[in-house]
């Protein structure tokens, strides 16, 4: 057998397209997702060879040849196995490595790497355990951790003594290079000792595919534990290991193993930012959370998402935040992903409530809120349509010429024929059903605007969070404040009456509880008032308000908020609907855009509901 590396052979297969060598020996023409053509290894005129690049091999119906690209090579060419890799490499413009003692030396050094590295994963464990970092502990529980997610990933702690690591290696009998080629050390550039990397900090230790431990991630203790002296700068919240022969960053997910085993029973999917978030995560349930290692999903990473998962249909939710940064890096991750879409091969955008991430949002309201930001994903096509309608007006033919030239721009982009092809389609669909009203001079002294239905109309779009972006939202969150809290209605009920409602079933609610809580003596509770109004014929709008999707934006609307959080909240929404400027850019937006908000209202509408929440901790 050979002594090649597997890290080499792999990245020979990676580098190399099958369908490319066997293309020079044998026509090929395309075949679905695979390409046909006439067999090599024995005598046919209809061809039943077949080649599938994403599977690296090529199988013959007629003579049951099969194997992968070495495998072809050496039939082909009748070449031994380690001449068919040269012939490979030197095609794939690589040296193959020498099999010197050396080279052999190197792969038990790899081993041992990796058993260095679970040696240390498990003295950071126990250091989380040690009288002296109890405070260390004390904020890992504090920020939610149960003692089986601490299990589960492993979560340890880097004690501040630089040697501390180094000297207990070293009594494992490693050497100090291997603990620098692990990447737990550096070497001191004062002739000394080497020094611990991660020093201080809450541990994560970062497991491959295989569960083998590879790198790891460190968080500072925050302030109030380890206050930053006056003059001194703050340091990173995060290390990372740097990359080291085990360590590919920008190829690995954290949490890879526990979400591969989340999507072979059928889970999905969820890429969010940061470790907390994918423990956060998969404490709430979704097993099948990762993370890139502080870096912006990458191609690989991408593929290796749709590799996880078992089932026909490949779809992971990417979550990105809420904001414009957010909105912009989901745009920028369509570049990466575009090129890259195949038959059945996806991804969905989930877009977070402003100012949080998955860990927060789990902690500050829970599961629920969660589940309705990922059961409110967005598909690919939906995403680009509203990436380039959203927020803009289309009222000229030069404008909805301009969309579909982007559109179908976009769409170029996919080389796969078959999904460019649907993609072209769905998107024309979108601008035939958004545009249909005709133009005409319209009754304003043929102002020359378009009439009729308003030019934005994503019909069928999910927008992010479709229920926020129209203007009833503040009004479905006072009523939702005081349906849970109708002991608020003697405080607020003039405001409550002169808050402008359309004249529509909410408006007909509010009269409602006007009505029966204005006559009200001896305090009727939630649930009386509930069972009254459904009484009345509302129950479709009790659930309509009483939801997450209210919530979502309005945690203090809920039934179990204190008192005085819900006054402040429902102020604050008052005021945000009285303001003149917000009411007459809404309006204005309301009737470009079909009742959506601008952006800019939503970010104010958000950076009051963010000023609200952390009033309320
Ligand atoms: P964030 O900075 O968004 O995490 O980093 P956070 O939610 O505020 O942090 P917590 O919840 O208080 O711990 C998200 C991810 O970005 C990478 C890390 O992978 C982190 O998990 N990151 C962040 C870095 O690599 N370096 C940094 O300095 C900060
Ligand atoms: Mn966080």
């Amino acid at each position: 057998m050979s002594t090649i590396p597997p890290r080499f052979m792999q990245e020979l297969r990676d580098r190399i397209n099958l369908s490319e060598v066997v293309g020079r020996s044998v026509k090929l023409t395309r075949a679905g997702r695979e390409f046909k053509g006439c067999c090599p290894f024995h005598n046919e005129k209809s061809p039943s060879f077949y080649v599938n690049d994403d599977k690296q091999f090529y199988h013959c119906f007629g003579c049951g040849a099969h194997g992968d690209v070495i495998g072809f090579i050496m039939q082909n060419g009748n070449l031994s196995f380690i001449e068919a890799v040269e012939s490979l490499a030197t095609q794939a413009g690589m040296q193959v490595p020498e099999q010197t003692p050396q080279e052999i030396a190197r792969s038990k050094t790899e081993k041992s790497l990796y058993n260095l590295l679970d040696d240390t994963a498990r003295w950071f464990e126990a250091r989380l355990r040690d009288n002296a970092h109890r405070d260390a502990l004390t904020y890992v529980r504090e920020r939610g951790m149960s003692e089986e997610m601490l299990a589960a990933f492993r979560v340890g702690f880097s004690p501040a003594d630089s040697q501390a690591l180094p000297r207990y290696l070293k009594a494992q009998g490693y050497s100090n290079a291997q603990m620098i080629e692990a990447g737990v050390a550096r070497a001191s550039t004062r002739g000394g000792e080497p020094y611990s990397f991660f020093r201080d900090r809450v541990m994560f230790p970062v497991p491959d595919r295989r569960g083998r431990i590879v790198a790891f991630g460190g968080r500072v203790l925050p302030e109030h534990l380890r206050p930053v002296a006056e003059g001194d700068s703050k340091p990173p919240k995060y290390i990372n290991s740097s990359e080291t022969v085990l360590f590919h960053k920008g190829e690995m997910l954290y949490g890879e193993p526990h979400a591969r085993q989340a999507a072979a029973d059928g889970q999905t999917l969820i890429v969010v930012e940061g470790y907390l978030d994918v423990i956060a995560s998969f404490s709430a349930g979704y097993r099948g959370a990762l993370a890139p290692l502080g870096t912006a999903l990458t191609e690989e990473q991408i593929l290796a998402l749709w590799k996880m998962i078992p089932a026909d249909q490949k779809i992971p939710v990417l979550c990105f935040d809420g904001d414009d940064a957010g909105r912009r890096a989901a745009a920028r991750s369509l570049e990466r992903i575009l090129p890259l879409l195949k038959p059945d091969h996806s991804v969905r955008f989930a877009f977070l409530p402003n100012g949080e991430d998955p860990d927060s949002l789990i902690k500050g309201q829970g599961k629920a809120a969660f589940d309705a930001v990922i059961n409110s994903a967005m598909n690919l096509v939906d995403f680009l349509w509203t990436h380039h309608t959203m927020g803009r007006t289309f009222d000229t033919p030069e404008e909805r010429a301009g969309l579909s030239k982007a559109l179908d721009d976009d769409a170029l982009r996919i080389p796969d024929q078959s999904v460019q092809h649907y993609y072209r389609d769905a998107l024309r669909q979108k601008v035939r059903t958004s545009f249909r009203t005709p133009f005409n001079p319209g009754p304003r002294g043929g102002s020359g605007k378009w009439q009729g239905k308003p030019n934005v109309v994503p019909t069928g779009v999910t927008l992010r969070r479709p229920a926020f972006s129209e203007s009833r939202i503040p009004l479905q969150i006072l009523l939702a404040c005081i349906l849970n809290h109708p002991a608020l209605f003697r405080d607020i009920e003039d405001e409550f009456g002169r808050v402008n409602f359309p004249d529509d079933r909410m408006g007909a609610l509010r009269q409602c509880i006007l009505m029966v809580l204005g006559a009200d003596e001896e305090g009727l509770d939630s649930k009386g008032l509930a069972a009254y109004l459904m009484q009345q014929g509302f129950e479709t709008e009790l659930k309509m308000v009483l939801s997450d999707a209210i919530y979502v934006h309005a945690g203090f609307a809920r039934p179990n908020s204190e008192l005085d959080v819900v006054r402040k909240g429902w102020q604050d929404t008052v005021s945000l609907i009285r303001r003149k400027s917000v009411g007459r850019e809404l309006q204005a937006a309301a009737q470009t855009l079909a009742g959506e908000f601008s952006d800019e209202n939503e970010q104010r509408m958000m950076a009051l509901h963010r000023s609200n929440r952390s009033d309320e901790t």
